[in-house]
This record gives C-alpha cells, structure tokens and sequence, in this order.
C-alpha cells in the first residue's frame, strides 16, 4: 500500500532556554531515547490517530492547530489541496515536558507527508514547515526544537544566525527528571516578555548572563570540566528562577538532585512544569540522583551518558 513514513526525536535543552529566544547562544542535545513516528496511508477523508484525537483532523481540538496547520501547508506547497490521507502519530516522547514533543511531531509529519507523494524534502524546508507549526504552539519559537529534533549530534545554536552540531568530549551522566506538570513554554515565553517589557534591565541581564553561561559550557564540555559546568548549571537555574519561569516541582526536584550528589541541576525547555536535569560526574552518582528524584515525586526519570 501506498504510504510514508516520518521520524524525529526527543531534545533536551543543556543551558540557554529563553535566553535563546533573544538571540543569546544555547546547547540543545538530542535525546532518541523517546521519539515520534508518523505514519501517512490513503484515506478517503483527512484523518488523524494520535494521544489528542482519533478521528477528522478538522474536528481536532485545539492542540492540534499547529498539526492541521502544517498539514494545510504542506499540502499547499505540493500543490496537493483537497488531497486526503489519514495521519498515525506514535510518540513515546511525552508531550508538554520540554522535551520538544511538538517540534518533533511536526517535523516527523512533514517528512512523511513529502515521503508520500514520492517528493524530495531539503532540511530548509522542513525547518521552515516545522516552525509554522512551532509558532502556533509556541508563539516566537527560536527554532531550536525544530532543528534538535532531527539533529542527531548536540548543536550549538543562535537563533537566525548560526547552527553548530558539535560532538561531546566529557564523560558523564545526565539524570532527567519528569516533574509531573505540563510544561507551559507558550505562557512562559509570554510572561518572560511582559517582565522584560516592564524591567528591561534587569531581564536583559539575566538573559545575557544566560549567553555567557552557555558559551562556558560549551568550553567545558570539550575540556571536561565537569564541576565548573555543573556549577554553570546551578547558576542557570538561579537566573531561569529569577525570571520566573521555574516553579515549586522543578525547585524540589533540583534540590533533591544537587542534595544526592549531582554536580548541577536545572529545569530544561520551556518551564514551569515539564523536565530539569541533573549532571552526575559517574554512572554510581547519576543512579543515587535518580532514586533522589523519584522519591521526590518525579513522575519518570532517565538517564543519558553525555
Ligand atoms: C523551549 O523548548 C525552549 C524555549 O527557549 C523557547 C524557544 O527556544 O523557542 C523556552
């Protein structure tokens, strides 16, 4: 049977989310231990089966706006309007956790929506598709989830302006920890904005203090400076608190990783609510870390050797 097939994965974001958003530098890393395929087959009528639907895609709720969009564009692009297929989503990356679930799926549904009308996809343009989508999800995405979540080395990322991937030279561990909560980039991107609106100065140090912290990392990470970057973490995750976007979980669960012996911790993507990770200098600390997390009330926890 006719078909295409689309695949991206998880992200994780090292340091520099939100601060990425106004140009300053982050590290975003993939993480293929959760991932999302997209499966597209003939249909009479434009379906989809996914976690939010199963059924017409334009009877979807409001989560999947930014799928019916891309959808509608990529149609538009292949000069395909009122063609029909039915589209399966299967996703173990779970959805609002910072993990970059929508970039992954939108990026995932291009390629397999291009798969299946036989026609070749250049990374250009699956960006730009992908950020359609990212931008009704998000609002100002930077586009860093959509690049990371088919990236399959780290990358080292200025929005509009440059895309290093980069390979890692440490040896250690991150420990991930789920807080449980739906993450709410699109409503902490706002109120990062109406606060740097109404206190430029002091977010826009904070922000650029965020920038200087990520290119740090970048240096210790390819000299294995394992306790300067982890300190990089816990000052990170000073400044994403003092711009408001962490919240009571995500403190809890980084207190209860840097208490069990991680070298740092920070929230990871969008905030309030959603992922933090921790960084665990051997395989034995990153186990202790992840018992810590779990007895404070992660909802999941994973592991990922840098
Ligand atoms: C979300 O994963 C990361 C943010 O920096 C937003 C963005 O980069 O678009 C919060």
């Amino acid at each position: 049977m006719k078909h295409g097939i689309g695949h991206a994965h998880g992200k994780l974001i090292l340091i520099g989310e939100h601060a990425v958003v106004y140009r300053q530098p982050a590290i975003a890393l993939p993480f293929s231990t959760v991932s999302v395929t997209t499966t597209i087959t003939p249909s009479d009528q434009m379906t989809v089966d996914c976690i939010y639907h199963n059924g017409l895609l334009s009877e979807a709720p409001g989560e999947l706006a930014n799928l019916q969009a891309v959808v509608a564009a990529c149609l538009d692009f292949l000069g395909r309007t009122g063609d029909c297929f039915h589209i399966k989503i299967d996703s173990s990356i779970p959805q609002e956790r910072g993990m970059g679930s929508s970039a992954a799926v939108a990026n995932a549904t291009v390629q397999a929506i291009f798969a299946y009308f036989d026609t070749d996809l250049s990374g250009t343009l699956r960006f730009d598709l992908a950020q359609l989508s990212e931008t009704i999800a998000h609002g100002s995405p930077s586009g860093l989830d959509a690049k990371v979540t088919v990236s399959d080395r780290p990358l080292y990322f200025i929005k509009n302006t440059e895309t290093t991937a980069f390979d890692v030279k440490a040896q250690a561990y991150l420990v991930i920890g789920d807080s449980g909560e739906s993450g709410q980039t699109k409503l902490a991107v706002a109120s990062l904005r109406e606060k740097k609106e109404a206190n430029p100065s002091r977010i826009n140090h904070l922000i650029q203090k965020l920038g200087v912290l990520t290119n740090q990392i970048r240096q210790n990470l390819a000299t294995n400076n394992l306790h300067e970057m982890g300190h990089g973490m816990n000052l990170a995750q000073d400044y994403l608190a003092e711009m408001g976007v962490s919240n009571a979980s995500l403190d809890r669960l980084v207190k209860a990783a840097n208490r069990a012996g991680a070298l740092g911790a920070k929230l990871t993507g969008g905030g309030w609510g959603g992922c933090m990770i921790a960084l665990s200098q051997n395989l034995e600390t990153a186990r202790q870390v992840r018992e810590a997390l779990a007895d404070s009330q992660a909802s999941q926890t994973w592991m990922l050797a840098l």
